[in-house]
């Protein structure tokens, strides 16, 4: 089974069960300080498992597109990837773990799905805690599908409890379903969820039963929800009976490109699969030039920068180039590869082939700026060389290291490497302790900020959300009806608006956008919410965000006679809540596009 298949699968299976299909939605997410990428399936979805009503209805069904860069450095083993897709299924206050865990076994073993034997199947459930029970419940109705005792693992927190750590938001146990892999167990405690590599997790059904607030405590959801998420490259290895995800046909095409970047000499000395260090600099590669073609293909791309997603996207790119190097690349290779991941999955996202041009372009100019840094730094290395092989210790101070990095860009590894081809070595706690401290005070780095929990709904937010409706209105008046929202993110402290707009705004607009918008305010009007076809929602003059995938049925929040726009909430309902707006800051974000920094007090 290919991955085309499986999502078809999935979502046919789920639409047999009632569900309403879902857009999977941008991996950038929108007004959401916490995290840089989308990271599963339900992130998206975080106010309806609060609370919200889905336009779409109660039980619903997607396949969503993923990023987690916690594991980066795994990457390029068997199994671990950063850009993923999840298939997902949720119940919003309907059926629960009961009806969850009966879905999910019959779509795995049933031969008109996917037809994996109960043999090879193993689950686990929550072992429980203080103040949180065991989850009786959930292995009862796996004993009743015929789990014995024996294939049915209690395990703790670390394993089966859902919701990111330190995090805000809904929350609660799993249980996780796993492929017997077929091989001799560790020891006599091996049962599912064991990490020896005999259980491979396939499936994950989160039963959604709190929300974390701030202070760490849970608060019991008034509508239990349902979260799944199923692997798709995962499950397409299982049922494929490959080894690694890299063998499957996913990434097949994909190996073939950077197998044809290597050339002439190099060629005839590496193969894929004859060398286990250059095997994993193609894999490497494969997984990095995926996530960044999805990064600069998505409705809302960010570009290389040196902060936030930027970062990500620039260290991706850097880092495929740098694996390019060690195979034997020379030169520019990477926009042939992603022209192959664009073909590849283009049918299930679209916007890949949308943004055909930008990918390439963007691609290839981080990798010439890398190609000139790298050149840079190694003519600066061998300017200080003589001075180095004069040190009796043959070490070269972290320091200096440090400078290579921080004036060339050159990375440490780079440095590490023209070393040992010296013979030198690198005094490495030394450069790593001045690496995390330039890392406190630029704040450059972090992969993901978990910093307030997963989306954050609190009231400040809340308000921040619906000052950027009154804040969007007020600039299309004052500058004109070319003004749409390129990009907005809230925190409890501070909105921020992107919009387009050719030029910097003068004192006088600023000050008239602040005064509509405070007379908004004032006006205290109120703000409704009601469920439409998009279509018509669009004739009725609602903003939608433009290249933004919606439902067919959407919700649009009006604000009074002033504002319309598509928007998933949550607003505040009355404008008189807000406090007074005020515009600290307006600059450029990118070409075309201005930013505005705000607050309420
Ligand atoms: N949200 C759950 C996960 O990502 C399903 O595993």
């Amino acid at each position: 089974m290919n991955a085309n298949e499986l999502r078809q699968k999935y979502i046919d299976f789920f639409l047999s069960k009632g569900h309403a299909r879902i857009q999977g939605k941008s991996l950038l997410p929108e007004n959401d300080p916490t995290v840089l990428f989308t990271t599963a399936g339900m992130h998206p979805l975080v106010p309806y498992l609060l609370g919200e009503e889905h336009p779409a209805g109660k039980r619903l069904v997607n396949f969503q597109k993923c990023i987690r860069t916690g594991d980066i450095d795994a990457v390029g083993d068997q199994s671990h990837l950063t850009f993923f897709e999840m298939l997902g299924n949720w119940s919003l206050g309907e059926y629960f773990k009961e009806g969850a865990i009966r879905m999910s076994y019959e779509f795995l073993t049933s031969p008109q799905w996917l037809g994996i034997s109960h043999e090879k199947l193993g689950v686990t459930v929550f072992a429980g805690e203080e103040g949180i029970p065991k989850d009786d419940e959930s292995a009862a109705v796996w004993r009743t599908l015929g789990f014995s005792d024996e294939r049915i693992s209690y395990r703790p927190r670390e394993d089966n409890w859902w919701g990111p750590a330190g995090a805000t938001g809904p929350c609660g146990p799993d249980s996780e379903m796993f492929i017997d892999m077929g091989k001799a167990p560790c020891g006599p405690d091996c049962a599912p969820g064991c990490g020896c590599g005999k259980w491979l997790e396939i499936w994950n059904d989160v039963f959604m039963q709190y929300n974390k607030d701030k202070e760490g405590a849970y608060i019991p959801l008034a509508r239990k929800c349902v979260d799944t998420g199923m692997g798709v490259e995962r499950t397409v290895t299982i049922l494929s009976g490959k080894k690694s995800v890299y063998d499957t046909e996913i990434f097949a095409p994909i190996i073939a490109a950077i197998e044809r970047a290597v050339a002439g000499e190099a060629a005839k000395k590496y193969k894929y699969g004859t060398d286990g260090e250059k095997d994993r600099s193609v894999r490497i590669i494969a997984d990095h030039i995926r996530a960044s073609t999805f990064i600069l293909g998505d409705p809302k791309a960010v570009m290389p920068s040196n902060v936030g997603a930027g970062y990500v996207l620039r260290r991706l790119i850097r880092r495929a180039v740098r694996h390019g190097r060690k195979i034997g690349v020379e030169g520019r290779f990477l926009a042939p590869i992603a022209e192959v991941i664009i073909n590849e999955f283009c049918g299930p996202y679209p916007e890949l082939e949308q943004n055909r041009a930008l990918i390439l372009n963007e691609l290839e100019k981080e990798e010439q700026r890398f190609l000139e840094t790298l050149l840079k730094g190694e003519k600066e290395f061998e300017k200080l060389l003589p001075n180095l092989l004069k040190d009796p210790k043959k070490v070269m101070s972290g320091r200096l290291a440090f400078r290579l990095y921080d004036t060339f860009g050159f990375p440490i590894e780079l440095t590490e490497e023209l070393a040992k081809e010296n013979a030198l070595s690198v005094n490495r706690l030394e450069f790593d302790a001045a690496f995390a401290k330039h890392q406190e005070t630029s704040r450059a780095g972090g992969d993901q900020i978990f910093k307030g929990g997963l989306a954050d709904h609190s009231e400040i937010t809340t308000k921040y959300h619906t000052a950027t409706h009154l804040l969007q209105k007020a600039l299309q008046l004052v500058l004109g009806p070319h003004v749409a929202q390129k990009g907005s993110n809230i925190t409890a402290e501070r909105m921020r608006f992107d919009f387009s707009h050719g030029a910097p705004m003068t004192k006088d607009e600023i000050a008239r956008v602040e005064s509509i918008v405070n007379e908004q305010i004032e006006r205290d009007i109120p703000v409704t919410m009601e469920v439409s076809d998009l279509e018509a929602a669009k004739a009725n003059g609602a903003t939608a965000l433009f290249g933004e995938k919606y439902e067919a049925q959407v919700k649009v929040y009006t604000i009074g006679d002033f504002s319309k726009e598509v928007c998933g909430g949550p607003h505040v309902e009355h404008t008189g809540t807000l406090g007074r707006f005020k515009i600290e800051k307006e600059q450029s974000s990118s070409s075309g596009v201005r930013r505005i920094r705000a607050v309420l007090s």
